[in-house]
């Protein structure tokens, strides 16, 4: 499935928040930007939560928005960040309640359905317990089952792993992995890592307008002859982090690796990760 998004824009009180916005989300596609870039906008825009004022969205080049509004979809399931629903439920009568209400036509029973989508997410065994019981991170797993529920073929995640203690962040993050199996996914984050570890295609929002759109490589070259990485002593380290665009440290035994972009050679010339093409492009933005 490919959704398309064509000269999308969106003022608020003459603020533009997003401006001639075009791009093409496939596979596992990941949105980036500063704060305020309008990576939520554009997520509530496509879950039809909030408008917009011109543009036209489609779904494999069927249009699906009238002139301010993307039709409601059931293809298109939308994760918010906070997934806190009846906190004295149990989660299985949190799922049951929720399987009703969507339902056009009710069945008997949801239970098959339940289980299944419980498995998906791995939360079988907690399928009992109380919805105030629960993690942030679990919590945020049964929003997904709801989703699932649903079997809308888009999935849309606000920063899915922020605020997630490293175990979890790595179980959420294999999670998205296999719903990008069966499902167009599409995910904002600030975790260029997570971004990097998921996504297939890229684009790059910043103030409302789009910086670049394509494969993670490309993105990465945009760094290409400006990463470089030099050893340094602890008692080093200070002087280059005040006077240099530090990206990374890694500690070495004796030493410490620090990863730096810069436009004269310095140290070693090394490949660039994701987040060194990330920082070159805003860098390059900027200097415009
Ligand atoms: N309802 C609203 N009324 C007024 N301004 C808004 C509204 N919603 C968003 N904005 C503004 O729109 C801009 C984009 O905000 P948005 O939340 O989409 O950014 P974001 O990329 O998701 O940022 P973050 O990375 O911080 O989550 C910001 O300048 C914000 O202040
Ligand atoms: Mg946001």
């Amino acid at each position: 499935m490919e959704i398309q998004v064509q000269s999308l824009s969106k003022v608020v009180k003459k603020q533009q928040i997003l401006s001639n916005v075009t791009l093409s989300f496939t596979g596992v596609y990941g949105l980036i930007g500063p704060n305020g870039a309008g990576k939520t906008t554009l997520m509530k825009i496509l879950a039809s939560l909030t408008d917009f004022n011109s543009g036209s969205v489609f779904i494999d080049k069927k249009l699906i928005s009238t002139g301010k509004y993307i039709k409601q979809n059931e293809q298109i399931g939308y994760l918010p960040q906070d997934f806190m629903v009846y906190p004295e439920l149990k989660m299985y009568d949190v799922l049951e309640h929720i399987a009703i209400l969507q339902d056009k036509k009710p069945s008997i029973s949801y239970h098959k359905q339940i289980i299944e989508v419980v498995e998906q997410v791995n939360l079988s065994e907690h399928l009992y317990k109380k919805m105030s019981e629960l993690s942030g991170g679990m919590r945020r797993r049964v929003g997904i089952a709801q989703l699932l529920l649903r079997k809308p073929t888009i999935l849309l995640f606000d920063e899915p792993t922020a605020g997630l203690d490293i175990e979890e962040r790595i179980r959420f993050r294999n999670l998205l992995k296999q719903l990008g199996k069966q499902h167009t996914v599409i995910i904002s984050s600030h975790i260029v890592e997570d971004i990097e570890f998921l996504c297939t295609k890229i684009g790059v929002i910043k103030n409302g307008q789009v910086l670049f759109e394509g494969e993670p490589g490309e993105l990465k070259q945009k760094a290409a002859d400006c990463t470089f990485e030099i050893k340094a002593s602890l008692s080093e380290l200070d002087e280059i982090i005040s006077t240099k665009e530090v990206v990374q440290m890694d500690d070495e035994l004796s030493h410490i690796i620090v990863r730096i972009l810069s436009d004269k050679p310095i140290g070693k010339s090394v490949n660039p990760r994701l987040m060194d093409g990330y920082l070159a492009l805003l860098k390059e933005d900027t200097y415009e």
